[in-house]
């Protein structure tokens, strides 16, 4: 039986149902290990992803945790940011990126993202370094590599470094993307990834990791283990703070399998962009349609193909979406700073983002994910134009 544009696109069961033996072998090395938490599966795949990572990365630099939100909670401890002090992140993110601050009982600092990209704006951090208050401390700078897209680490380091303040990565879209020839991640004192199953590498459940930059010293790799574990050191003393956050063995197992083929599942993500390049890039700019590509230093893993429209062909092509069967779908409609719960606490100081705003109000996403066909492009495509060229 054949399946269906909308199955297609159900990524998590379609990667599930591909990996069936795998999963089903993670299982059996759990059961066959006699030992179901911090073994045998979370320590390969620390291993395998330090490899992965690339020079200098060790598995002592990789912390399997529960989730990515967790992983950027960890790295904004082991950074040093306490109750109080001030974080600089986009508000164009998924919000899981500002819940890991305000966890620690941090203050988000917005900053806009560059003119005609998703990604947060060198600029406006080094405006909004400039200007902090001796009151809030600002501690670190969160970049996130949205939808697949790398930010300007080559500018962001050099701010950072400037300034004194952490930078943290936070690569939960972005597990494969490349950035002057390297794997993204390997560019701040620390990186958060996420597994959860819809990611380009993917669980069946939630997964993250903690990466510790090249440089870390030893105490710094020993406080990150042993946040994930309530603060206990190897004679399971709590020395300091912790929580609970580890990896789970039968994901870590499933991981490890799928690390070997994720090279494999971005190159046919990105050559599904490239098709999406080929049918739409023709009438595009005559539509007022942007594309996402690759930048001069990067390579995008097309987590999401994010295009922008205008906000009123949207909502068109959105509804006859559902009518048709192609899910289109916009990340995000909200920015984090218009989020109830924010805005509430913002209102004696709003925040205006212009680039982040006109983002919320025209991003779309078209279906991409390894499983669609050639023809899945074509039809999705002709959907397209055929919406909008009757507005
Ligand atoms: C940009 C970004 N950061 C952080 C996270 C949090 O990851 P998780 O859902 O694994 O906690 C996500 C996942 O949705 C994300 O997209």
């Amino acid at each position: 039986m054949t399946s269906s544009l909308l199955e297609r696109c159900n990524f998590p069961l379609q990667d599930a149902s591909n990996y069936r033996e795998a999963i089903a072998l993670a299982f059996e090395r759990v059961i066959a290990s006699g030992q179901v938490i911090l073994s045998g599966g979370v320590q390969a795949f620390e291993e395998a992803f330090a490899a992965w990572l690339g020079d200098g990365f060790t598995a002592e630099h990789c912390v399997g945790v529960g989730n990515g939100t967790d992983a950027l909670e960890l790295a904004l401890r082991c950074a040093g940011v306490t109750p109080g002090d001030g974080v600089i992140v986009p508000s164009f993110t998924a919000y899981a990126t500002v819940a890991s601050l305000l966890r620690i009982g941090a203050v988000p600092h917005f900053a806009d993202v560059a003119p005609s990209r998703p990604v947060i704006c060198p600029l406006e951090v080094e405006r909004l370094l400039a200007g902090r208050h001796s009151t809030r401390r600002i501690r670190a700078v969160i970049a996130v590599h949205l939808y697949g897209e790398a930010c300007d680490l080559r500018s962001l380091r050099d701010i950072c470094d400037h300034r004194s303040v952490a930078l943290i990565e936070d690569c939960a879209q972005a597990t494969g993307t490349m950035y002057e020839g390297g794997s993204i991640g390997t560019w701040g004192d620390f990186a958060s990834f996420s597994f959860y199953p819809t990611k380009n590498l993917a669980a069946l459940g939630d997964g993250g990791m903690l990466v510790l930059g090249r440089q870390s010293d030893l105490s710094r790799l020993r406080t990150a283990r042993r946040l994930r574990t309530y603060g206990w050191n190897r004679e399971r003393e709590a020395v300091e703070f912790g929580v609970n956050s580890r990896l789970d063995e039968v994901q870590a197992w499933i991981l490890w399998a799928k690390l070997k083929d994720l090279s494999k599942s971005i190159s046919a993500r990105r050559s599904l962009a490239g098709r999406y390049r080929d049918l739409i890039g023709p009438w595009a700019g005559q539509e007022g349609i942007s594309l996402p590509g690759d930048g001069i230093n990067w390579k995008h893993s097309y987590h999401l193909y994010v295009i922008t429209v205008h906000p009123m062909v949207r909502t068109n092509i959105l509804s006859r979406g559902v009518a048709d069967g192609i899910p289109y779908a916009v990340h995000y409609p909200l920015a984090c700073h218009q989020q109830a719960y924010i805005a509430q606490r913002l209102e004696a100081t709003p925040v205006h983002l212009p680039h982040t705003e006109r983002l919320a109000a025209s991003v779309l996403s078209l279906p991409l994910n390894p499983y669609l066909t050639e023809q899945d492009v074509q039809a999705v495509s002709s959907h397209l134009h055929a919406l909008v060229s009757v507005v």
